[in-house]
């Protein structure tokens, strides 16, 4: 099953110098593919779109202000089962509760810094990817 998914490296992971490491790690996937790749910063009106479900929760004001920080890595990943694939690789979103060996796991330690984000089923993909690279996914 062949999919694509959005994922950012977020700009902890570019601040830190950690997007080599955490690149490297989707590529050894087998059959993965980066398909777009992108620095760039984040707008208000991007983010507001990306994160609209999480609107009026309590962590949703410094996670927008966060992301807008400085810039993150906007990729598309396409392979077999990616979608969950990259979910896994990054690990559950509390860095403390990931596993060692997965991205949070091994990099994180506070809930909102916690390094990449990637779409959580094909219906956000779909949404997400319109979002960063409209017309070209
Ligand atoms: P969420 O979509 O629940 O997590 P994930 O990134 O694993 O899909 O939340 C989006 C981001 O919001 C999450 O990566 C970090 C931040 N966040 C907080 O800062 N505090 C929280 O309590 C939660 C649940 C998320
Ligand atoms: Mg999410």
């Amino acid at each position: 099953m062949t999919q694509r998914s959005l994922v950012l490296l977020k700009p902890d992971a570019v601040r830190r110098g950690l997007t080599g490491e955490i690149i490297s790690r989707i590529e050894r996937k087998a059959g993965w593919q980066i398909t777009a790749l992108e620095l760039r910063t984040l707008d208000a009106e991007t983010l507001e779109q990306h994160y609209g479900e999480h609107k009026g929760k309590p962590f949703y004001e410094p996670l927008v202000e966060f992301m807008a920080s400085g810039p993150v890595v906007a990729m598309v990943v396409e392979g077999e089962r990616v979608i969950e694939g990259v979910r896994a690789l990054a690990g559950p979103t509390d860095p403390i509760a990931a596993a060692p060996g997965s991205i949070r796991g091994d990099f994180g330690v506070i809930v909102r810094e916690n390094l990449i984000h990637a779409s959580d089923s094909e219906e956000s993909a779909e949404r997400e990817l319109k979002i960063f690279f409209p017309g070209r996914v």
